[in-house]
């Protein structure tokens, strides 16, 4: 980044600040590549513009937002979706018989590809009679708003879309797509910062928490995984990055959790309580 001395270090502090991701040295040129648009758009050096963000909210949100990495794609490592789909979900229809409901918390959801692959995914495999619902979070406030809105460029639905889900489940909307309204109305959001307490969520069958622990320090990480303990409900699951796991946690937040492997796929499911109480929140 050819920038003064300090306006890297600002904006990462900046980041880790609001989202607690870790920028590290060496990340620059991703800076002045995501800033540089919002500078040009308000007639400024990048410089300038990261001068401006302690003092206007509204451009340091976009800011934030154009700095979170947002990768993501459809049925995103195919494995756990059919973890899901042959294994998950039969556990549940049988665990949850009597309420015949489903929730499920797509946990730093990006654009929405992995709310709408379980979306998907419950449309085909749900039982007549049963209900669900998704709540998709995301820091992003402008993540959030294409998950509201569905909709998609051809880039992004050749990215792991299978023809006949674009098909079924896909409308066109000019030169985009657009999921179809009733996976649209299953699909709620919620601006959440995982680094913050999780307040009013209620629990939930499946969490999937994906690919965003890599972005954070030990001590976040750990203290997330702590947090998540409580919104996990009753032999319901939770499912991490295929690059992510609790193996290095310390031990009051491993023990929390009972990992499983299914297939390839590791899961974990909260663990029995111990006689000891320990403190979840
Ligand atoms: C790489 S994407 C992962 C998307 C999806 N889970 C997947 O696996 O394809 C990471 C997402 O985490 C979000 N994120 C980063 N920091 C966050 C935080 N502190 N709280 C909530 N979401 C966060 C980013 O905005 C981004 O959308």
């Amino acid at each position: 980044m050819t920038a003064a001395p300090g306006t890297y270090e600002s904006v990462s502090a900046l980041v880790r600040r609001e989202t607690s991701m870790v920028y590290d040295a060496g990340k620059e040129y991703l800076v002045e590549a995501r800033l540089r648009p919002l500078a040009s758009a308000v007639g400024c050096t990048v410089d300038e513009y990261v001068a401006r963000l302690p003092v206007d909210p509204a451009e340091r949100r976009k800011a934030v937002d154009a700095l979170t990495i947002n990768e993501t794609s459809w049925f995103r490592d195919h494995a756990p979706y059919q973890a899901f789909t042959e294994s998950m979900l039969p556990a549940l229809l049988e665990e949850r018989a009597i309420t015949r409901r489903l929730r499920i918390w797509s946990a730093a959801c990006s654009s929405g590809q992995e709310a709408y692959s379980i979306a998907m995914l419950l449309d085909q495999h749900l039982p007549a009679g049963w209900s669900y619902e998704i709540v998709a979070s995301d820091v992003s406030t402008a993540m959030l708003e294409r998950v509201t809105a569905g909709r998609y460029s051809a880039v992004e639905v050749n990215r792991g879309l299978p023809a006949t889900h674009l098909v079924r489940y896909f409308e066109r909307a000019g030169n985009e797509w657009q999921v179809v309204p009733q996976l649209r109305e299953r699909v709620s959001t919620r601006h959440l910062n995982l680094a913050a307490p999780f307040l009013g969520l209620g629990t939930f069958d499946v969490v999937l928490l994906r690919n965003v622990l890599i972005y954070f320090d030990h001590a976040t990480k750990y203290d997330i995984l702590r947090r998540m303990r409580p919104t996990v409900g009753t032999n319901g699951y939770l499912l991490l990055g295929s690059s992510e796991t609790t193996l290095d946690a310390p031990p009051e937040v491993a023990d929390l959790w009972t990992r499983e492997a299914i297939g390839r796929v590791q899961v974990l499911r909260p663990a029995p309580p111990t006689n000891g109480t320990r403190s979840l929140t």
